[in-house]
Parts: C-alpha cells; sequence; structure tokens
C-alpha cells in the first residue's frame, strides 16, 4: 500500500523488481518484451486475487471423499487494446472460468485524450469483478475512461491490474474512482511533456506487437 494513494498496491516482489528492469530496458526485444509482460501479469493476477472468494465444496480423490475449495466469484477480464491484449493469456490462465470483454480506447497524440473505438460490452455486466487489464496507466485517462464505462455497464467492482504507473495518472484515477483498487509492478516519477511515464519503458503497444 502507498501512503498517499491507499488504493494503490505497487508488488514489491524481487521477481518483479528483476524482470521489471528487463523489460524496461530500451534493448529488449518484442519477443522478450511479451513474454515478460506474460510472467509479470501471471504474479500481479496472484497477488491481486488473494481475496477472491471460494466455497467449499466435497469431491472424491482417489482414496476417500473429502472437502476442498472452488473459486466462487465470476470474473470479467477486460483488456484495454492494444496493449492490455498482452495480459490476456497469462490472466486466462490463471482464472481459466473467466470471460473475457475487449475495450477498445487510443490516446490522440496532441491531446492525450482516450479515443474510445471498440466496445464488446454486454448490455449488463453481471460478473462479481471486473479485472481491467492494461499495461501502462499514463495521464490516467484510458483507465478512467474504461471504468466510467463499466460502471455505466452495471460493474460491481474493479479492479485494475497494470504494469507502471505514474503520479499523476494514478491520482486522476482515483479522484474519480475511489472505489477501484488499482495493482501495479512500479510506480515512477512522472510523466514527461509528451505524456509518457519516466523513466518507463517507452510504448507499450508498439513496444509488444513491433511496430516502433
Ligand atoms: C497506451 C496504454 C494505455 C494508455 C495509457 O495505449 O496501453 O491504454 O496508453 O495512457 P493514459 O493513461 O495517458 O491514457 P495507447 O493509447 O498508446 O494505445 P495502444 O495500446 O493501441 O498502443
Ligand atoms: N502509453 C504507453 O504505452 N507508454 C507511456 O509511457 C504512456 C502511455
Amino acid at each position: 500500500m502507498d501512503d498517499q494513494f491507499p488504493n494503490l498496491r505497487v508488488s514489491g516482489h524481487p521477481l518483479l523488481r528483476h524482470k521489471m528492469r528487463l523489460l524496461s530496458d530500451r534493448m529488449t526485444d518484442a519477443r522478450t518484451f511479451r513474454d515478460l509482460v506474460s510472467e509479470i501479469t501471471s504474479l500481479l493476477i496472484y497477488e491481486a486475487t488473494t481475496d477472491l472468494p471460494v466455497r467449499r465444496v466435497t469431491y472424491d480423490t482417489p482414496l476417500e471423499s473429502t472437502e476442498g475449495f472452488e473459486i466462487d466469484a465470476r470474473v470479467a477480464l477486460v483488456p484495454i487494446l492494444r496493449a492490455g491484449l498482452g495480459m490476456v493469456p497469462a490472466s486466462l490462465d490463471a482464472l481459466p472460468g473467466s470471460v473475457v470483454r475487449h475495450l477498445g480506447l487510443f490516446r490522440d497524440e496532441q491531446t492525450h485524450q482516450p479515443v474510445s473505438y471498440y466496445n464488446k460490452l454486454p448490455k449488463r455486466c453481471e460478473e462479481d469483478l471486473v479485472i481491467v487489464l492494461d499495461p501502462m496507466l499514463a495521464t490516467g485517462g484510458s483507465a478512467t475512461a474504461a471504468f466510467e464505462t463499466l460502471k455505466a455497464c452495471g460493474a460491481p467492482r474493479i479492479v485494475f491490474i497494470g504494469i507502471v504507473a505514474a503520479p499523476e495518472g494514478v491520482r486522476a484515477a482515483l479522484e474519480q474512482h475511489p472505489d477501484v483498487i488499482i495493482h501495479v509492478a512500479r510506480f515512477d516519477r512522472q510523466l514527461n511533456a509528451d505524456a509518457y511515464i519516466v523513466p518507463g519503458l517507452g510504448d507499450a503497444g508498439d513496444r509488444m506487437f513491433g511496430t516502433l
């Protein structure tokens, strides 16, 4: 937990710290970048789901009847295109029973405001938990737009899993949505004049898909 932002969870896990150094290195190629995004997402999902409800069930081992647990929540994964797509496979591996609902948003290069171009949400978002996936939280405009869209759809509980966040974006997103919990692997210093996170890792979508 961060003193300034109680709803911001920045993992200090050594494995994440090590992988973040590799991910943000300018020499890391697209294939390695994608692999690292997946590995980092697995660790973040693990930390972000520690309070997921479970129900007790009775079942048979090969030897006897016993009791165990099953996840007791309907979960929707909502990747923000494009870069959020890279976080989907690892999230689905961890939560194979979840549904994936896509939102397409890009940042206007001049205004840095989010522009919506795709929305695959149903009329009502009835899952108990929505996990928004997007590696970058910079100005917070894209995340905030996603939260607004999801709440208008009826989403009762929203968690954001990102990889790098900037203070400006976390402040903006949590001021408007103080109920959302934000999990990231690294909380960076600030935005630069082009609203990129510094030190950051550059343009996550371009690095992931080799479109630099
Ligand atoms: C990036 C990133 C976020 C957004 C963050 O996407 O993946 O969606 O920018 O910036 P913000 O917090 O200032 O809104 P981008 O708009 O570059 O689109 P892309 O994923 O298609 O490259
Ligand atoms: N989007 C990115 O991909 N990187 C940033 O630093 C900011 C927005």
